[in-house]
């Protein structure tokens, strides 16, 4: 396998961030595809539950209104739905923003946001165990494109709000992650070549994620996409796809989205199940690393439920949350609000640089350098994310019973 440095020297580093990023030319649209190569690492890491995961994101589509499309609920069937996933807050931007880095610092809007380099994401912690990952955005035009939108005009396709990793200076800084950031097309050359990555993260484009149509347009892309790949041995042996909602329709209702696990990770007893654990986008990033061994963010993640599938594995008890009191539906003050739902505060959250978290193995090492020393902002070891000080999340209540049968319960903001 190559290293970062040999690639460095193959390629030369990128110029991908300068002042036309945001809406470039076609031209240079044109001349950055002729240059710039999709990458695509392989590894084989053993994890307990699961060796790859793939999370499919659609959009703003309420809980009940996604059971009732016969896609999606025939799909749930052949896995385990999840009652309680929810989104975090609105609009889209934000929760995508989450589920890479561990926070949304305040966004509440989907704008050209940029999150400094100092903050980590899921990157980091997977390379701390070499464990390849991608991203596969339908129509992005090439691999680490920095455009807000493709095509510039028309009908919307790719979007980077719904982009994850590309939100992230620590991403888009560096050398070779942006190429691993790639055009959906590149899946499928993927797959032929049997290079997918253990970790990928798919983004339809704006007509098939529902955004700009409808939860049939969306269930059956799903269905047309996941089905024959749910048939194809090397996709499918030990992998748990998760597919879910950037955030609900109804902006006043609880955040609860349609979520289901599938792939050849779920254990034939399971198919059909449902799961009433309360999970949240934070979730992901906790159950991905107790999956691997690998370290927390030491932010929302760290205190985050586990996929029961993976709780079962490693013995954490998850904590059981009071559903009576829960409205995420808000990002707390942070430095990318911009007024909209949420107010500016000039303060970049501080993660927690100390604890074991919810996966058991810390905080990343690059958190703990960097952060050092210094108060994390919130209480992270949460199940439920909220701010005291603006009240956001705050009366949330929740409880477990340990092994020994010693019970632990909070609330929010208490
Ligand atoms: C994505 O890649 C495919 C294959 O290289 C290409 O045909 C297609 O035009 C690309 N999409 C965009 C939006 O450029
Ligand atoms: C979205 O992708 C589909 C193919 O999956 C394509 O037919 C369509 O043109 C794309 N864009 C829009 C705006 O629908
Ligand atoms: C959103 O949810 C609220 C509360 O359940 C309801 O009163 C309202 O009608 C819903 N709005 C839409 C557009 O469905
Ligand atoms: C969140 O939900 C609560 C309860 O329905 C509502 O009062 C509030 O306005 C919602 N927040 C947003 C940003 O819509
Ligand atoms: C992280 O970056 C932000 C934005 O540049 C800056 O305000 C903050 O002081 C930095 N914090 C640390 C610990 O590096
Ligand atoms: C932080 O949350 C944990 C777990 O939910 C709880 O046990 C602890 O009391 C909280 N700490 C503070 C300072 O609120």
């Amino acid at each position: 396998m190559f290293t970062k440095q040999t690639l460095l020297a193959l390629i030369g580093t990128l110029a991908l961030a300068n002042a036309s990023d945001q809406k470039p030319t076609q031209a240079e649209i044109d001349a950055a595809r002729a240059k710039v190569l999709p990458y695509s690492p392989v590894s084989n890491v053993k994890g307990l539950a699961f060796n790859r995961f793939v999370n499919i994101w659609l959009e703003n589509t309420d809980f009940e209104t996604t059971a009732a499309d016969s896609s999606m609920s025939k799909l749930a069937k052949e896995g385990i739905l999840l009652n309680n996933y929810f989104a975090v807050t609105h609009p889209s931007e934000p929760n995508y923003c989450m589920s890479a880095g561990g926070d949304a610092f305040g966004m509440d809007d989907d704008d050209y946001n940029r999150v400094p380099a100092n903050v980590s994401t899921i990157a980091d912690l997977f390379d701390t165990k070499h464990i390849a990952w991608g991203e596969y955005q339908e129509d992005m035009p090439y691999a680490g494109y920095l455009g807000e939108r493709y095509p510039q005009s028309g009908p919307n396709q790719y979007v980077r709000k719904h982009n994850p990793l590309i939100l992230y200076d620590s991403v888009t800084n560096d050398a070779v992650r942006p190429r691993q950031i790639k055009n959906f097309t590149t899946f499928y050359e993927d797959l032929e070549h049997q290079r997918l990555p253990q970790h990928m993260f798919i983004t339809p484009n704006m007509t098939n994620d529902a955004h700009d149509s409808d939860i049939h347009v969306a269930g059956s892309w799903v269905d047309r996409f996941l089905s024959p790949l749910l048939e194809n041995k090397y996709f499918t042996k030990d992998t748990l796809v998760l597919v879910t909602f950037d955030e609900a329709g109804n902006y006043t209702r609880p955040n609860r989205v349609y979520s289901y696990l599938l792939g050849g990770a779920v254990p034939k007893h399971l198919k059909g199940t449902s799961d009433d654990t309360f999970y949240t986008h934070y979730s992901i990033i906790a159950s991905l690393s107790a999956n691997w061994g690998l370290p927390s963010l030491g932010r929302w993640d760290c205190g985050a439920n586990l996929l029961k599938l993976v709780a079962d594995k490693t013995g954490y008890v998850n904590w059981e949350v009071d559903l009576d009191n829960v409205f995420i539906n808000q990002t707390y003050p942070g430095p990318l609000s911009s007024g909209d739902l949420s107010e500016f505060s000039p303060v970049w959250p501080v993660p927690a640089t100390e604890g074991a978290c919810s996966a058991g193995h810390g905080i990343v090492d690059i958190v703990k350098k960097t952060w050092d020393g210094l108060k994390p902002t919130y209480n992270y070891t949460s199940p439920v994310p909220y701010d005291a000080v603006s009240g956001n999340n705050v009366g949330i209540k929740y409880h477990r019973t340990l092994k020994h049968g010693e019970k632990e319960s909070g609330v929010t903001g208490q």
